[in-house]
C-alpha cells in the first residue's frame, strides 16, 4: 500500500517538474508538431519507470532495514520468474513503442512538398554558409527562409562532421564530408533563431553558429534580389563588403569597417603592415592569402586553418573583396 502511495508520489513529482518548467523553446517549425509528441511520450514513459524505481528503492530502504548490530546473512533467495517476467516484457513493449513512432514521425519529416524552396548548407570549420540556388548562387551567412513554406537543406561539409541543429525548429541533422544530408525545414513563426553546430568539430565548434531568420514571403523574395544584385554591384566597397559578410570572413577575423571583431585569424586591418612584412605587394598578398591561404602565415597563427575553399569564389566576387580589403584596411 505505501509502496504505491509513494510511486503516485513520485509520478506527480516528476510530471510537475516536466510539465510546469518550460523545457522547450517556442515552437518555430511545423515539424515541431510531429517532434514533440515523440519527445512527451518518452518523458511519460521515464516518469512511470522512474516512479516505480525510485518507490521501490525508498520503500526498501525503511521496510527491510536491519537493527544495527545484526550481521548474519540474509535469506537465500532463488529469483522469482514472474518479476523477471514482467519487468523484461514491460521496457520491451514500451522500447519498441519508442522505435516504431519515431520511425514513422521520422518518414512523415521526410516527405517534401513539390513547391519548396532549396538552400545548400556548407559547413566548414567554424561557419556556415548558405546558398540559395533559386537566386543564382547567392550566399550568405545567415539562414533566411521564407514564411508557411517548405526549405529542402541540402548539408555537407568541406572537412570534419559537423550537425545543424536549430531548437525551436526541433530538428537536427549531421553534417558529414564527401555525402549530402538533407532536412526539411517549414517556418511558422517569424524571427530570428540560433542555428548550432551540435557535433563537436574543433576548437571553435562553441562559436560556429549562424541565425535562422523567418522572414515574410514577399521581404524574403526581396531579399534574395538585393542579394544576386549586390554581389553583382560595379561598387567594390558595397560588392566587397557584401561577399566579407556572405563569406562569414568577419567570424574569423576583425575589420573595423565592418564591425567584424574575429580573433581567430590575423586582423585585417593591419594588412598593409602584414604585406609589408611579407615583402609582398598589398594586392597580390590579399589574394594569395584567400585562394591560398597556406602560402604565407602570418607569425604567431596555425597553418590549416584558413578554409581553402574561397579559391572557388566567381572571380569578380574576389576582385571586388581584394579590392574592398585594400581601401577599408588602408583606412584603418
Ligand atoms: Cu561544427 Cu561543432
Amino acid at each position: 500500500m505505501s509502496l504505491v502511495v509513494l510511486a503516485l508520489l513520485f509520478a506527480g513529482g516528476g510530471t510537475a517538474v516536466a510539465v510546469l518548467l518550460p523545457w522547450l523553446p517556442t515552437a518555430a517549425a511545423l515539424q515541431a508538431s510531429e517532434i514533440d509528441p515523440v519527445f512527451w511520450m518518452v518523458i511519460g514513459i521515464a516518469i512511470f519507470i522512474f516512479a516505480i524505481v525510485a518507490a521501490v528503492i525508498v520503500y526498501s530502504v525503511f521496510a527491510f532495514r536491519v537493527p544495527p548490530d545484526d550481521d548474519s546473512d540474509g535469506p537465500p533467495v532463488h529469483g522469482h520468474v514472474a518479476l523477471e517476467i514482467v519487468w523484461t516484457a514491460i521496457p520491451t513493449a514500451l522500447v519498441i513503442a519508442i522505435g516504431i513512432y519515431s520511425a514513422i514521425v521520422i518518414q512523415r519529416l521526410d516527405q517534401l512538398p513539390k513547391h519548396h524552396l532549396t538552400v545548400d548548407v556548407t559547413a566548414q570549420q567554424f561557419a556556415w554558409t548558405f546558398k540559395y540556388p533559386a537566386a543564382g548562387g547567392a550566399t550568405s551567412g545567415e539562414l533566411r527562409l521564407p514564411l508557411d513554406e517548405a526549405t529542402l537543406l541540402r548539408m555537407t561539409s568541406l572537412d570534419v562532421i559537423h550537425a545543424f541543429f536549430v531548437a525551436q525548429f526541433r530538428e537536427n541533422e549531421d553534417v558529414v564530408p564527401g555525402m549530402t544530408t538533407t532536412l526539411i525545414v517549414t517556418p511558422t513563426r517569424l524571427g530570428s533563431y540560433p542555428v548550432i553546430c551540435n557535433e563537436l568539430c574543433g576548437l571553435g565548434h562553441a562559436l560556429m553558429r549562424a541565425e535562422a531568420i523567418v522572414m515574410p514571403d514577399k521581404a524574403f523574395a526581396a531579399w534574395e534580389k538585393s542579394q544576386s544584385k549586390a554581389t553583382a554591384s560595379p561598387s567594390p566597397s558595397v560588392a566587397g563588403a557584401a561577399v566579407f559578410k556572405n563569406n562569414g570572413c568577419g567570424a574569423c577575423h576583425t575589420l573595423a569597417a565592418t564591425g567584424a571583431t574575429g580573433k581567430i585569424g590575423p586582423a585585417l586591418d593591419k594588412l598593409p603592415k602584414w604585406a609589408a612584412e611579407a615583402k609582398q605587394p598589398l594586392a597580390a598578398f590579399i589574394r594569395t592569402s584567400i585562394v591560398s591561404p597556406n602560402a604565407y602565415i602570418q607569425p604567431g597563427y596555425p597553418k590549416n586553418v584558413m578554409p581553402k575553399t574561397f579559391a572557388a569564389l566567381p572571380k569578380t566576387q574576389l576582385d571586388a573583396l581584394v579590392q574592398y580589403l585594400i581601401s577599408s584596411s588602408k583606412k584603418g
